[in-house]
This record gives C-alpha cells, structure tokens and sequence, in this order.
C-alpha cells in the first residue's frame, strides 16, 4: 500500500483503535457478534488489479473459488473480469451465481462424480480439467465435443508443506506425463482437447518450480491440434510472516510465459484473498498454569483450522491499544476439547482482560471455507466492509438447530 496516502484499504491502526477497510474493528464486533470474519473489498480490487497488471500473455485469470467462495467475494472478482477455477458443484453453481461466464471456468478435480460432469458439461464451461481415464470415458460416453484440459502432474516437488505440494510425482494429482499423449490419441475424434493444465502445491516461493514444469509439459502442447491455453494453475507465495520478493518472482517467469505458444491461465488464490480477511474474536477468559498465560478467545479451530492443521502461524493483534499498558506474553487458544485449538503459542500483547477483542490476521483465504460445526459450534457470519462501509453477506449459523427442547 502506499504509506503516504491516506488510504482506507486493509488494516490501519488509528489512535490505538484497528480498523479495517476504514471501520473500526470494535464497530463491527458490536454490531455482528464474535467470532466474526470480514473482508475488505476495495482490498481485493487493489490487490487484484496490481497481481494481474504483472503477468504477461493471460487469456484469463481462474480464481480459485475454494480459496473463499463468499458470493460477495466472487462477484467483485467477477466484475474485474475473473473467471473461476472449481472443484466442486457447489463451487461451479456459486461462480455461476456470481455471474462468472460459464466460457471462464475450468473446473479440476480427481474425484468428479458423473452429476458433477454432467453439469459442468451442460453449463458449457471454458474447460473440464480431467485426471482420470474413467473421466474420459464418461464424458466421451455422454457429452462426446466437451472441452477438456489434461491436467498432468509434471512430478515437480515445489519446496513447500507436503500437505499442500499437489504437483509431486507421489501425490493423487492428475495424469504422468507419459500418459498424456496415449489418452489425447484414444480420445481425441470425441472429445476436444483444448489445453494442459497443471498446479504444483501452494506457498510457492521460487519460480523454479514453475519453470521446470513448463519446461516439461511444452512438449505435449506442441503435439496437441491446436492448443489454446497453459494453465499453470495456482500457489503464489503469500507472505504471513516472512517478507517476499513478489517482483522478483514475475521477473523470472514472465519472459517464460511470454515466450509460450498459447496464452497462460492462472488460478491465484491465497494471493488475492489471504490479506483481504480478518477474524474477530473476544476474549472469555485469562489463566494461568504452569508458568504459561493463556488467553482463551471464543473462536475456535471449526472456525479458522490453519494454525491447527498446518502448524501456520497468523499475526494476532489488539483492536483496541491504551498504548501504555504492560506486554505480556500469551498462548492464544480457543474453547474446542483439543490441544491443537491454538491460534498462538507465545505472542506479546498488551494485558487482556475478558472482554478484549483480538484480531487474527490474513484470514481471508482458507479461513470460512474450512470451518466446521466441529463440537456443535456455529460458523462465523460473514461481513463486508469498503471504504468505511460495513454490511453482513452471510449470517450466523443457528447449530444447533432451534427448536424444543426434548426433556424426554
Ligand atoms: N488451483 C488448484 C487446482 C488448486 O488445487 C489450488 C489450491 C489453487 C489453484 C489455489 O492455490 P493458491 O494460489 O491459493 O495457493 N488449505 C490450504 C491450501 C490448499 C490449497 C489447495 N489447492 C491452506 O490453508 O494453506
């Protein structure tokens, strides 16, 4: 962001208070309840316009929908010219609702059920990106002309969690690459092949990776009729702690991608989305034991599962600062019957009390879209904010259903 102007994009600190795309976090926390994500709008409209002015040669940018499928979300991408990348029906009809053209979705996956294909057939998608022979034989069996990517597994280890590392040889990923050319030659009088795809993992910090994998799917495109895309996928580095070099990255690639045959899709997810979200939580209570002080906040691992699940790590702040109160070092937890349900092992905060509202940091992507009702618990609603505005998109869930009471 630019720090000499006076801008209402993100998070800002004003005279102690948090705010976030120019409404103060305690705003929103009275008026929707907590636990509570937010998203900043005119954010993902910045950050949007930014990422893709540094790409060259893009027949379209596939956002990837399961980053955060909030249909607010989805329509303000769709109204700076995304498309989608689905894995999902529910995801294919929330882009549709969005009003995402159906000729910029591609749609990936290797698990697709046979409703599943049918729909995407019928809706006549940009392409199906197949990873499976069976897939093949269904959608040459039923919907003979469909556009299909192969996506292959290019067997590129990108040097991030193996959790998250989707274009490894030993991963369930699409197709070897030695298998491509014996499909496309069975299939090719049924079925239009119209692209290759491939997506090696997430946090990708280097452009080797990328490189590599170009390098060994270029092949397979020059032996295709008449290709119109690469699709690279997604997995661009976001930085959650350590500062990155996103210049350097686009530098190396570009000239690769400029260079190429047919234009590149992208499908950024975490890149776009991660920076334009928050989670608001209060806190319920202070202990202590054991020499550790644990601050116990009323969200929980069913609502944000990234520190759990993959140990990461997210900044943790105060919304509201006095300025001249003691720091103090906390354990972040939440209120889940697991030791995982942990936000922050040790993180310095001015001295909480119950009631204090923290705020978890760059929950925009993979925040919402993997919460649970884990231990019965509702999910978080979900709020916009821009430019000082605030509105609810989607409420708090009601779990357990309300309804009388059994006394038996
Ligand atoms: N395209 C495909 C086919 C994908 O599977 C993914 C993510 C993306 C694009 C977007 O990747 P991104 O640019 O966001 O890295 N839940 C994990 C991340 C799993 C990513 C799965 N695939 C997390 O919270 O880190």
């Amino acid at each position: 962001m630019d720090g000499s102007v006076k801008t209402s994009l993100g998070v800002q600190r004003i005279e102690g208070v948090l705010h976030f795309g120019g409404v103060p976090v305690p705003e929103l926390a009275e008026t929707y309840g907590t636990p509570l994500y937010v998203y900043d709008l005119a954010w993902i409209r910045h950050r949007y316009q930014h990422w893709v002015s540094r790409i060259p040669n893009v027949k379209f940018v596939a956002y990837s929908v399961k980053t955060n499928a909030n249909l607010a979300v989805l329509k303000t991408l769709a109204s700076l010219g995304a498309g989608a990348d689905v894995v999902s029906q529910g995801e294919l009809r929330q882009a549709l609702r969005a009003k995402i053209p159906p000729d910029k979705i591609v749609f990936a996956g290797v698990g697709k059920t046979p409703e599943e294909l049918d729909l995407a057939a019928a809706t006549r998608i940009f392409a199906i990106h197949v990873e499976n022979p069976g897939e093949l034989e269904y959608l040459a069996a039923h919907h003979p002309g469909t556009r299909v990517g192969i996506r292959v597994n290019p067997d590129v280890f990108p040097h991030t969690l193996q959790e998250i590392a989707t274009g490894s040889g030993s991963s369930k990923f699409g197709f070897p690459l030695d298998q491509v050319l014996p499909l496309y030659r069975r299939f090719r009088e049924k079925l239009r092949f119209v692209g290759l795809h491939f997506h090696l993992g997430s946090q990708i910090r280097d452009a080797a990776p990328y490189l590599e994998a170009i390098e060994k799917v270029r092949p397979l495109l020059d032996a295709l009729d008449h290709p119109e895309y690469l699709d690279i996928g997604g997995g661009f580095f976001l930085d959650y702690q350590q500062s990155w070099d996103e210049a350097t990255f686009w530098e190396t690639l570009s000239p690769v991608l400029a260079d190429l045959p047919v234009p590149v899709i992208v499908e950024p997810g975490r890149t776009l989305l991660a920076q334009a979200g928050i989670l608001v939580t209060r806190v319920l209570y202070v202990k202590e034991m054991k020499g550790i002080r644990y601050a116990i906040v009323d969200a929980g691992m069913n609502d944000f599962v990234r520190p759990a699940l993959y140990k990461q790590i997210h900044r943790i702040v105060c919304a509201e600062e006095a300025g001249n109160s003691q720091i103090l070092e906390y354990a972040v937890v939440g209120p889940i019957c697991e030791n995982t349900d942990m936000f922050a092992r040790s993180v310095r905060l001015e001295r909480l009390e119950p009631g204090d509202l923290l705020v978890i940091l760059d929950t925009g992507a993979y925040g919402y879209v993997m919460a649970s009702n884990y231990n019965l618990r509702p999910r978080p609603p979900e709020v916009v904010v821009e430019e000082g505005h605030h509105r609810l998109v989607h409420p708090r869930e009601q779990v357990p259903p309300i309804g009388p009471v059994e006394t038996g």
